[in-house]
């Protein structure tokens, strides 16, 4: 045991199920809300999905807005134009339906219209966080993806348009009071979107797993989590209508948000920057970069990556833990292969010249410090080239 005093803290109310979306009434009246701003972007208008929210919110009589104008990296301009549909419209409530692109947004909508200001105001990296303070407006999150996991992080990324770079907001209270998982809503996902982002909630779970914090809790969630994307993931990219699959992936998604409280590490600075200049989609970039940090960090965490080998059906009984680890990152390159990831990131577009900018870039990034083996800007570099 650890002599450090460490802080748990565990989110909020989940409901999971196929059919869960028809309960969505009562969850609005639960928290409270008598008139949400439903928060989403333009894509969602043309699925399946949006139209069924709308038909269920008017056959129960509940009264509500849309808001359907979050970029795919919200900006702060998106958030500004919300919160004056929020105010001016009276709602009481937000509903973020989507990735994690408008559950990030929803999030940081309820802040604003509770404090004002603009969403610098609430720059983690400036001390903003401080300025949030209870009670928000309450949130229904309800994910259409399985990555991210937003629908039970504390924190949303935002870009501001002013300075070009993206921050954090970060609070507990930015915590939805209600995270809706329905998995029939993610059969309409694309193949290489689920891949992709099946693979962004795998990264959380092993970043997680091997940061040097003491959470035996974020631990043994993010080693189920990745027992469940091992399994689950390739079923749910060859047959999207599979909703087993398709649950249990949303599951790891969560969990993986769960257990990323402890942290990430250098994949993610990776696809961080990959995201920023080469425009490689986020879930993606993960997936291409943890094959090499994974070998890039194994001496220093071969006892868990023999656990990931487990949860990967692997029989570690008579390895040594560095021989199970071996076998760890070949089951993730080999689960990349069937579910059509490519292995290099010059197939997602990126070029030799991008290299130095990607490298200053992810070294900037707060990510890597959390990473298990500490990293220089040289590392990094070397990291890219191992997937160029
Ligand atoms: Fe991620």
């Amino acid at each position: 045991m650890t002599q450090n005093i460490s802080q748990f803290s565990f989110p909020n109310t989940i409901y999971f199920g196929a059919g869960a979306i028809d309960n969505l009434p009562q969850y609005v009246q639960d928290t409270g809300i008598k008139k949400p701003l439903l928060v989403t972007d333009a894509g969602m208008l043309d699925t399946d999905v949006f139209p069924k929210v709308e038909i269920i919110l008017k056959d129960a009589g509940i009264s509500y807005s849309v808001f359907s104008g979050v970029n795919p990296n919200p900006l702060d301009s998106d958030i500004s134009k919300a919160v004056e549909v929020f105010k001016n419209q009276r709602c009481d409530g937000v509903i973020g339906l989507g990735g994690g692109s408008p559950l990030d947004a929803a999030k940081v909508i309820q802040v604003l219209a509770a404090h004002g200001g603009r969403v610098n105001d609430y720059d983690i990296s400036t001390g903003g966080n401080q300025n949030i303070k209870g009670p928000l407006a309450p949130m229904i999150a309800i994910p259409t993806t399985a990555g991210t996991g937003s629908e039970v992080g504390s924190c949303s990324v935002i870009t501001s348009v002013e300075q070009g770079r993206k921050f954090l907001v970060c609070s507990p209270l930015l915590r939805p009071a209600i995270a809706l998982l329905d998995p029939e809503l993610t059969v309409g996902l694309p193949a290489d979107l689920t891949a992709g982002t099946g693979m962004d909630a795998f990264t959380h779970c092993v970043e997680a797993l091997v940061v040097k914090d003491f959470h035996p809790m974020c631990d043994a969630i993010a080693l189920k989590g990745i027992e469940y994307i091992a399994q689950y993931l390739e079923i749910a990219v060859k047959e999207p209508g599979n909703i087993e699959a398709r649950g249990y992936m949303q599951m790891a998604a969560m969990m993986g948000a769960v257990a990323f409280q402890k942290d990430l590490g250098a994949a993610h600075s990776l696809s961080h920057s990959l995201s920023a200049v080469s425009h490689v989609p986020h879930g993606l970039a993960n997936a291409i970069c943890i094959v090499p940090v994974m070998k890039f960090n194994k001496k220093e965490c071969l006892k868990e990556y023999a656990k990931v080998a487990a949860c990967f059906g692997i029989n570690t009984f008579e390895m040594s833990d560095e021989e199970a680890a071996d076998k760890a990152i070949e089951a993730v390159a080999d689960l990349n292969k069937r579910i059509g990831i490519p292995k290099k990131l010059s197939q997602a577009g990126v070029e030799e010249k991008d290299l130095e900018e990607l490298t200053q870039k992810a070294f900037l990034d707060g990510c890597h410090q959390s990473n298990p083996r500490k990293c220089t800007k040289e590392d990094l570099m070397n990291l890219y080239r191992q997937v160029l």
